[in-house]
């Protein structure tokens, strides 16, 4: 086994095991700490926010940067070097119903950087600039679909047995495992453009104390530097820059989505860039969008200890005391405010805390008000399979963590009501 793949395989290893001076999950709503949530119309000295300008020019950035300094770390500018070239524009893709094009982001001159690959499917025989939905996946653009013409990721990859990845390289075995969760045709069909990159292109998903992926581009963060959640957010926009130069994108209605940890990505992306028209967080949990506070499933604590590449090392200072953060997550999804924001759970998905992920955006909601927006209405969560809200979208669906096709068909609605 090679070095990466060895250190890779530990932390397969540790992850799964108990951690002993962790307490066992907590999944019982009794046993939920009593807490009180930080205000978002309110400024840390204690002053009201009272207008649209006050939360735009002070109480946002000001909520902008203790999550910077606290939790996932500050991103760095994009680098002189950003260069995008098209290696592939196929018009008969997917049985002829798209085009799929391939762009290859170079960050820096320098060979020992790491290069990304863009996928983009767009609708065919359909009129653009097309809206997008852009999005992060995990083990490669060729996993998301079996068209035979994605290329493989040369990054590192997570080893699978059942999908015969082993030292942490891809390969054609690989091709369209995760098509489950990719409603391509279905997204193509409703009039939009899907654009997806590797997370792995922009940081390898373990801790190797900073040393790989963009952060070789930049250095060892400092202790309020970016972790790898930040990398990835920030990989998204870099995408961005691309979309904005691509006459077939309409790059003002860009959605950005992520699943899981890419949820937590697809999150703070939105809260970094405002170009980003919508955002969708999918079964994000903690450190997405579930509250902190709560304690439920994973915590604070478990998830610092599980992945310390996730976030910046300032955020451990609160393992054992998250009541103290200057922030939680509900102050993440008002970043999104006034453009819509959209937040599912799953019902077996209580790792994830869905009563908290669905509180998060429930207490965001004063800030879509301050904008004359409705945010979500009533603190009680809704049933099961059914989608509320109009500027704050919400549901829980019945089944696993995951994405599915029912998933993927809120997205569509609701994007239809904010970027068609
Ligand atoms: C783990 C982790 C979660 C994360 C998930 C994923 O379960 O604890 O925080 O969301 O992996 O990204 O798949």
């Amino acid at each position: 086994m090679t070095i990466t793949g060895r250190i890779a395989f530990s932390i397969t290893l540790i992850i799964n095991m108990p951690i002993p001076h962790i307490s066992a999950a907590n999944y019982n709503e009794d046993k939920v700490p009593k807490y009180n949530l930080i205000d978002p119309l309110k400024m840390r000295d204690g002053s009201p926010v009272t207008s649209t300008e006050d939360w735009e020019r002070k109480r946002r950035p000001e909520i902008l940067n203790l999550f910077r300094e606290h939790v996932y770390g500050h991103s760095k500018k994009k680098p002189s070097g950003l260069k995008f070239k098209v290696i592939q524009n196929d018009s008969t893709a997917l049985g002829g119903i798209a085009i799929r094009r391939e762009v290859l982001i170079t960050f820096a001159r320098n060979e020992e950087t790491p290069e990304a690959s863009l996928l983009i499917y767009l609708p065919k025989g359909k009129n653009g600039p097309f809206p997008t939905f852009l999005t992060t996946n995990f083990y490669g653009n060729h996993t998301i679909s079996s068209d035979p013409g994605i290329s493989i990721t040369r990054s590192w990859v997570r080893n699978e047995k059942k999908w015969g990845i082993k030292n942490n390289k891809a390969g054609e075995q690989s091709r369209g495992v995760r098509q489950s969760r990719w409603a391509v045709e279905k997204i193509l069909n409703r009039g939009y453009a899907l654009a997806t990159i590797y997370y792995g292109d922009i940081d390898p998903d373990f801790d190797d104390n900073f040393s790989n992926g963009i952060h070789k581009l930049y250095g060892k963060p400092k202790p309020n530097d970016w972790g790898s959640i930040a990398t990835w957010a920030w990989g998204l926009s870099r995408c961005l820059d691309y979309l904005e130069n691509d006459n077939d994108i309409n790059a003002k209605k860009v959605a950005v989505m992520g699943h899981s940890r890419l949820g937590k990505t697809a999150l703070w992306a939105g809260a970094e860039d405002e170009r980003f028209a919508l955002v969708i967080s999918n079964n994000s949990g903690c450190g997405g969008a579930a509250l902190s506070r709560r304690e439920f499933g994973e915590t604070v604590k478990r998830i610092n200890t599980s992945f310390p590449h996730w976030f910046c090392d300032n955020f451990t200072k609160f393992n054992d005391r998250v009541n103290e953060l200057p922030v939680d997550q509900h102050l993440l999804i008002s970043l999104a405010a006034p453009r819509p924001v959209y937040i599912a759970s799953a019902t077996e998905d209580k790792w994830a805390d869905p009563k908290g992920e669905f509180l998060s955006a429930y207490h965001a909601s004063p800030v879509y008000e301050l904008f004359n927006l409705k945010g979500l209405t009533s603190p009680k969560q809704p049933k099961s399979d059914h989608s509320v809200g109009h500027n704050i979208g919400y549901h829980i669906r019945t089944g696993k963590h995951d994405v599915t096709d029912f998933d993927w068909e809120q997205y569509l609605n609701f994007s239809d009501l904010h970027l068609k």
